[in-house]
């Protein structure tokens, strides 16, 4: 059974494009998405490009707001972090969760991970749960059993209604800012995995409405034919969503696929 899903796109932009640099990146980037129908689009700035993203979004359909992370704490005494009612009051829909990054530079683990998912959803945003093996688990044929108990340890115990406001991304590690794509094949095996997953968590009704993302070194020249893979529902994009126009051109490969 294969359902129609929309394509999403994503725009991580890590540590990149100040408070400042949001309008000019932003009267560019609208301009260009006057063409495109049919596509869903995440923009998913720094924390403090945050508000004047979400300012300029909000007459915009279409377009949606994420945010790179989020606390696992509620309120209080927590210097530095950011918790889920002050991104709920800038209006953001989706949170990256568990991305690489937040794994490996800043040591997060599956069981913070697995509240972060908890807190986003209890605050009626939906988690964008970033899955993916590093080259070494790829070389020594690991990538599978990394990706499972990613998948298991971060959604266990949500429920149905929880699995089905989710999204998964998979994100090689070793493709990531690399320049070193998955190739379709590899990505579309990864893909269909992760669904298959997703379907003995849930059921077969879920797994299909779930959207999955591929990221890692994503560029308007390789997004049609990843986004042709049956299981690739969408882009999570770094390095050329800081371009608007590179970020533009992927978008409207979406829409043509
Ligand atoms: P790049 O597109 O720069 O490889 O980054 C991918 C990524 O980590 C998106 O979250």
């Amino acid at each position: 059974m294969t359902l129609p899903r929309k394509k999403i796109i994503s725009a991580n932009w890590k540590m990149n494009i100040t408070a400042s640099e949001v309008a000019p990146y932003l009267t560019t980037f609208l301009e260009e998405m006057k063409q495109i129908d049919g596509v869903d689009v995440i923009l998913i700035p720094s924390f403090t490009s945050l508000p004047k993203t979400s300012e300029l979004l909000t007459t915009t359909q279409g377009i949606r707001l994420g945010a790179q992370n989020i606390s696992s704490y509620d309120k209080g005494a927590f210097t530095g972090e950011i918790s889920a009612s002050m991104l709920r009051d800038l209006f953001v829909h989706h949170v990256l969760i568990g991305h690489s990054e937040r794994r490996h530079l800043f040591g997060e683990t599956n069981a913070v991970i697995h509240e972060k998912m908890k807190m986003t959803l209890r605050n009626e945003m939906k988690p964008i749960l970033c899955v993916g093996e590093t080259l070494e688990e790829r070389r020594t044929g690991k990538e599978k059993q990394v990706i499972e108990q990613q998948l298991r340890e971060g959604l266990q115990d949500l429920s149905l209604d929880q699995i089905d406001n989710t999204m998964i991304a998979y994100e090689p590690v070793w493709a990531i800012g690399t320049g070193q794509t998955a190739t379709v094949e590899q990505a579309q095996e990864a893909h269909f995995f992760i669904r298959s997953i997703i379907t003995e968590l849930s059921n077969i009704s879920t797994s299909q409405k779930m959207r999955l993302h591929y990221g890692g070194s994503v560029t308007p020249h390789n997004a049609e034919e990843l986004l042709s893979a049956p299981d690739i529902d969408g882009a999570l994009v770094g390095s050329a969503s800081l371009d608007p126009h590179s970020f533009a051109k992927i978008v409207l490969k979406a829409q043509s696929t």
